[in-house]
């Protein structure tokens, strides 16, 4: 899996419509006639289409190239980000069988604040409340949930409460989380470009990040390796630490 920038200029053919649309909060294209998005929670079989597999394709070419990377039979799984945050996969036969996917999980320009998960009724005030209070006394905090069911939200929500004179940094693989705070380091992790060379790790980022004196380590993913280095500063004085598992 590789991760990168995609170039905001990039054509988005019959997607751009989709793309555009502020209700819409996921483009999924599975081969060249289907099309669903995701808005407000339901998801929606669009009436957009590419002309063949081979028009898909050559817009999946154009986002992967647009970020310096390759997709083709041999690496057919492919991440990216777009200059606007939105976050893309991409998979390929044979890989998937029906044709070329296509992923785009755009990017929330107003993520959910915490006065909106108590007006949705995700937790009431009273329950906000004792999640601040853990985060000012420190208490390290693992949100663990299944794919979309709102954990790096409720990660931003929770960086929310960090008092503002605390430095905080961030690690990700496709950065995502939008601290309001000002001393913020924010660090993204890297894939191997295609000579092989240059990956950055989450793991890497967590081990270098506790030598930036970090009074709070905020990770955005903990999937691998890294849980350990996560679990270790937790329990070396780092204390007030955040992160999400998937369940
Ligand atoms: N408490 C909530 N109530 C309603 N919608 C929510 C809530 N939390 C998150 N969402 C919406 O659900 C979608 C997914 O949220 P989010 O990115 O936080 O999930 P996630 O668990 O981190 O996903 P992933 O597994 O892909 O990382 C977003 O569109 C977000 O706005
Ligand atoms: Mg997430």
């Amino acid at each position: 899996m590789r991760t990168a920038v995609a170039d905001p200029g990039v054509d988005l053919g019959p997607l751009r419509p989709l793309m555009d649309e502020d209700e819409v909060t996921e483009v999924m294209v599975i081969g060249y006639d289907r099309v669903y998005v995701e808005t407000r929670g339901t998801l929606f079989l669009t009436q957009a289409r590419f002309a063949s597999d081979a028009e898909l394709r050559a817009l999946i070419d154009r986002i992967v190239t647009a970020v310096g990377r390759r997709i083709d039979e041999g690496t057919p799984l492919c991440d990216a980000r777009m200059a606007d945050g939105s976050r893309v996969n991409a998979t390929l036969p044979p890989a998937s069988i029906d044709g070329p996917t296509l992923t785009i999980r755009k990017f929330a320009r107003d993520r959910l604040r915490v006065e909106d998960l108590v007006r949705v009724g995700t937790g009431s005030a009273t329950l906000f409340g004792f999640l601040r209070a853990c985060v000012l006394a420190r208490a390290n905090l693992l949100v663990s949930g299944g794919t979309g069911t709102g954990k790096t939200t409720l990660l931003n929500v929770l960086s929310s409460f960090i008092p503002e004179a605390e430095r905080v940094v961030t690690i990700e693989d496709a950065a995502e989380l939008q601290l309001r705070q000002d001393h913020v380091v924010r660090m993204e992790a890297r894939p191997a470009g295609l000579d092989g060379t240059g990956r950055i790790t989450i793991r890497d980022l967590v081990v270098n990040a506790l030598r930036m004196r970090p009074d709070r380590i905020v990770v955005g993913e903990c999937r691998g390796p890294e849980a350990m280095d996560m679990l270790q500063s937790m329990n070396t004085g780092h204390d007030g630490s955040m992160t999400t598992l998937h369940a």
